[in-house]
Parts: structure tokens; sequence; C-alpha cells
């Protein structure tokens, strides 16, 4: 039996090319690779926990991010994409488990902890029992589907070690019902900004997106940080501190690599020139990716039926994992 993988996003914005590097990359090699049954949520209620004041922006980007990812090559024949909110079980799913949960439990996770420090200003001193509970819910996500591995990026293990213990009590008070998941850390790192920040987002406007236009693109590199210590063209240049052969390195072939580090050092190339040069490159990178978005954005009929069909096919093992779940808490009344 092939491994069943769960993973998805909150549809909050746009993807940039450090969730594309991140994960998206790696869900896409896990799909090819046809060793695995994979589910991809698109997780519109855990969206709403922290834009319960927005509906339209995660409406807005659950069409988006369906259009970011089929581009990149998440394959609807291969996997399965769906919204979150469409599958009932997994909200019924929630309130069964914040019953094996403790507040104080939530409130020590260091993942909601954080997040609950960066939006004071939405919560102000009192956040929201749906923020807090968040993880309930995904774990309710993860075994709706009955989920074993969960790619996803170090700042959901903490989200990832709740569900295996809230699948422990589960199994231990109603009966062996679910595997505990496992997390696969995506082996791409974190992608820094163009300023150099360690992080990408849009928030510090440092990201360039998987939608951007040439001009965007253009635009973003000219203005990426490069060595502050080179002045003029021959100027000796450290490329290690310079944000412009970082991405070199992620979209150049290796030989032209090579020789921007040879000739920056030797005071050879001048940063306009490499800049210009890394702009072309990024392009032509994305450019199938782009071409694939360009179709959907003109045909957003084929988009929705496609996340329509995801939908419907995973409500079917939802189903199924529920009424496993009713037998096991004696609430399959009548059956
Ligand atoms: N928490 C994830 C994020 O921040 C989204 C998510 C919701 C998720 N449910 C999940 C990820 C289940 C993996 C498995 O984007
Ligand atoms: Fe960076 Fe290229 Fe300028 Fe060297 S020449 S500092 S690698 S932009």
């Amino acid at each position: 039996m092939k491994k069943r993988i769960l993973t998805g996003d909150r549809p909050t914005g746009k993807l940039h090319i450090g969730h594309y590097f991140g994960s998206l990359k790696k869900r896409v090699e896990m799909q090819n690779s046809g060793d695995y049954e994979m589910y991809i949520l698109i997780a519109d209620v855990q969206a709403l926990t922290d834009n319960f004041n927005n509906p339209e922006k995660v409406r807005n980007n659950v069409r988006e991010l369906m259009m970011d990812y089929l581009s990149c090559g998440i394959d609807p024949k291969k996997t399965t994409i769906y919204i979150q909110s469409m599958i009932p079980e997994t909200a019924e799913l929630t309130v069964y488990y914040s019953n094996l949960v403790t507040i104080a439990r939530l409130q020590r996770n260091p993942t909601v902890k954080t997040e609950i420090a960066q939006k004071k200003d939405l919560f102000g001193e009192s956040v929201t029992y749906g923020f807090l509970g968040y993880p309930v819910s995904q774990a309710a996500d993860i075994t709706t589907f009955q989920g074993e591995l969960v790619p996803a990026g170090e700042d959901q293990e903490p989200l990832i070690e709740q569900c295996r213990e809230i699948v422990r009590k589960f199994n231990s008070i109603y009966g062996e019902v679910f595997k505990e998941p496992q997390i696969v850390l995506s082996e791409g790192k974190r992608i820094k900004g163009l300023d150099g920040n360690e992080k990408m987002g849009k928030s510090l406007g440092n990201a360039i997106y998987l939608s951007d236009s040439e001009e965007e693109i253009t635009k973003k590199v000219m203005s990426a940080v490069t060595d502050p210590n080179r002045i003029k063209k021959d100027d000796l240049g450290n490329p290690d501190v310079c944000m412009v052969y970082y991405y070199h390195k992620l979209f150049s072939v290796n030989d032209e690599v090579q020789n921007i580090c040879k000739e920056c050092k030797a005071g050879e190339r001048g940063c306009v020139a490499c800049k210009k040069q890394l702009t072309k490159n990024i392009i032509e990178y994305l450019r199938p990716i782009k071409e694939k978005r360009a179709y959907y954005e003109e045909h957003p009929e084929i988009v929705d039926e496609i996340l329509k069909e995801g939908t419907e096919k995973a409500r079917i093992v939802a189903k199924d994992t529920m009424k496993k779940v009713k037998k096991a808490m004696k609430l399959d009344y009548f059956d």
C-alpha cells in the first residue's frame, strides 16, 4: 500500500519562490515518484482563524493558491487537492478531539505561542478560542485522511507533535483507529529575501512571486542587496555576502555560477550586468510555471472544476474515516 501524504497551505496570499524551493518542489517530486498517495488541502478554515474579519481575502486566495499549485506541477490526476471547509467531517472530528487536549497544552505549543505574539494587532491581549485551537483542527485535517506523512517546514513540527499526542489519546480511549503521522521536513531550506533578510515574506516586501510579471522581477532584482563594499566595477567583491549571487546559485547553471564567483572576486564583473543576467535566468526558470498560470488565469472554470472534483473525491475518504470514528466512539446510532 502506498503511504498517504497529507499537506497543505493557508490561502492567505500568492506563493513566492521561497514557497517553491521550500515545499512545492518537494511535493511535486513526491507526487511524481509514484510512491505515495497525496492529498493537498487548501486550509481556508485555518486561514479564517486569523482572518475571520476578512473573508474576501481568504476566498480570493483559494483560487490563487490553486493556480500556483497547478502551475508548479501539482497534477490533479495524481494528487487530490481539496478545500478544507468543504469537508465537514474534519470540523466534526475537531470537536471530538477538543476533549482530548488541554488549554494549557495548546498555550504551550511553540508555534501557536509565536504566532499569537506576532498577531497582537488582531488579538490584543486575548486570543480567540478558534486560533488557540487550530492545532486541534490541523490534527483533524491530517487524520481525517489517515495521513501518515506530512511534508512541511520546521515551524510545523510542534503541530504534528500535538497531532501525534491527540492520536495516542484517542486510540487509548476509543480503540486503535488512527496512525501517528510523521513530519517529512522539507530539505529545501528557507530562502532568504532580496534584502538579505533570513525570511522571504509578503509583509517584508522582499519576495519574488511565482505570478510576478517580467517587469516586477526586473525591478526586484535590481533592488537586491549586493556586496556593500563594492562601489566600482574593479573593486574586489565577496559574492558570499551578495544576494544576487545567492539567487544565481538557485537559478543559474553551475558553470555560470562558478564564473560569476571568480569574476566578482577578481573585480572583473559589474553588479548591474550581474543583476541583468540573474533577471534573465529567473524569468527563464519561471517561464513554464508562468505560462501554465496564464492558462489557468484565463480559464477559471477549469480551476474550479478541478477543485470541485478533488473535494468530492476527498469527501468520500473523509466519510469513511468518520464512520470508523463514530463506531469507535459509540456514536453510530442508526447504523
Ligand atoms: N498550518 C499550515 C500552514 O501554516 C497549513 C495546514 C493546515 C496544514 N492543515 C494542515 C499543513 C495539515 C499540513 C497538514 O500553512
Ligand atoms: Fe554580487 Fe554579482 Fe556584484 Fe559580485 S558582481 S557583488 S556577485 S552582483
